[in-house]
């Protein structure tokens, strides 16, 4: 027992050097006030629809979303922009379809079954316009990366001049949050870059904080209902308890009396 009890000690002080050691490396993270955190949370439906705006006309130039369809868009649950928006979106975009009776490939506006553009034709394509560096894609970027929407969300404020001391190539820019500070994407967001159509202010803040409410959705487009379900199975456990204690009285108590 002893032996245990030391081994665990040390094995808690050697977690705890890591831990430390880690939290060294990285600086901590912006906490944004996100409405979708909350065991009830919901996605801010102007919010979405703003950041789907930042999106679209900011980061989709390099970076796709490819399990997204522009149907999405007036899903429940989501941005919740009307069927003649959302139609009205698609159409902006073009699309290869084909082959047609002549055997050749024709390009057409997107409908809303089609998956959003990709701002590529390959990877390599996606690699060789940016210095190398591969734009990931954000169908699910929030949720691959720790701290998620709060490190997302962050790394767009986390543009800083370099210390003196450390020398960036071409290209090469310096941002406090991303892993060994040194990232191949230039600050994408600056003050008023988008003009917001319902007069929020577009500063780098608000659109960081609307792109990332976005970019959650697209990678959970279910959370609401989630916290539905997760919320109804709460009231019906509760339920199920109360049943039971009663139901457990009444069985016991005829015992009791009999004995
Ligand atoms: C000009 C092209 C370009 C634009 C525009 C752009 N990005 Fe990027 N982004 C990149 C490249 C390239 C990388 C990969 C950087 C690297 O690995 O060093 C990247 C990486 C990222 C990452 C991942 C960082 C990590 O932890 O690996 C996030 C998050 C991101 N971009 C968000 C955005 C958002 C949000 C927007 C729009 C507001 C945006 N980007 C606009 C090119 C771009």
């Amino acid at each position: 027992m002893k032996k245990f009890l030391k081994i665990l000690f040390f094995a808690s002080l050697l977690l705890n050097a890591n831990y430390a050691n880690s939290a060294e490396n990285s600086a901590k993270l912006l906490k944004g006030d996100w409405s979708f955190k909350s065991f009830f949370g919901k996605f801010d439906r102007a919010s979405l629809q703003r950041g789907y705006q930042v999106y679209n006309e900011v980061c989709a130039s390099c970076h796709s979303v490819k399990y997204l369809s522009y149907r999405n868009l007036m899903e429940k649950g989501g941005p919740e922009f009307t069927e003649e928006e959302a139609k009205a979106i698609a159409s902006n975009f073009e699309v290869t379809d084909g082959p047609n009776s002549t055997g050749e490939m024709f390009t057409r506006p997107a409908r809303l079954s089609d998956k959003f553009v990709m701002p590529y034709a390959n990877d390599e394509e996606a690699k060789s316009a940016n210095g190398g560096a591969y734009p990931p894609d954000m169908s699910v970027l929030v949720k691959a990366r720790k701290g998620g929407a709060d490190y997302i969300y962050s790394l767009l404020l986390g543009y800083e001049d370099p210390p003196v001391d450390i020398e960036l190539d071409d290209g090469v820019y310096y941002n406090k949050f991303m892993y060994g500070n040194k990232i191949k994407m230039s600050a994408p967001l600056s003050d008023d870059i988008v003009e917001y159509s319902d007069g929020t202010k577009a500063t780098t803040e608000q659109m960081s904080k609307d792109v990332v409410t976005f970019l959650m959705w697209a990678a959970e487009p279910h959370l609401e209902q989630r916290h539905k379900f997760g919320f109804r199975v709460i009231i019906y456990l509760v339920i199920i308890s109360i049943l039971v204690y009663f139901s457990m009285k009444k069985i016991w108590s005829r015992i009791e009396s009999k004995v």
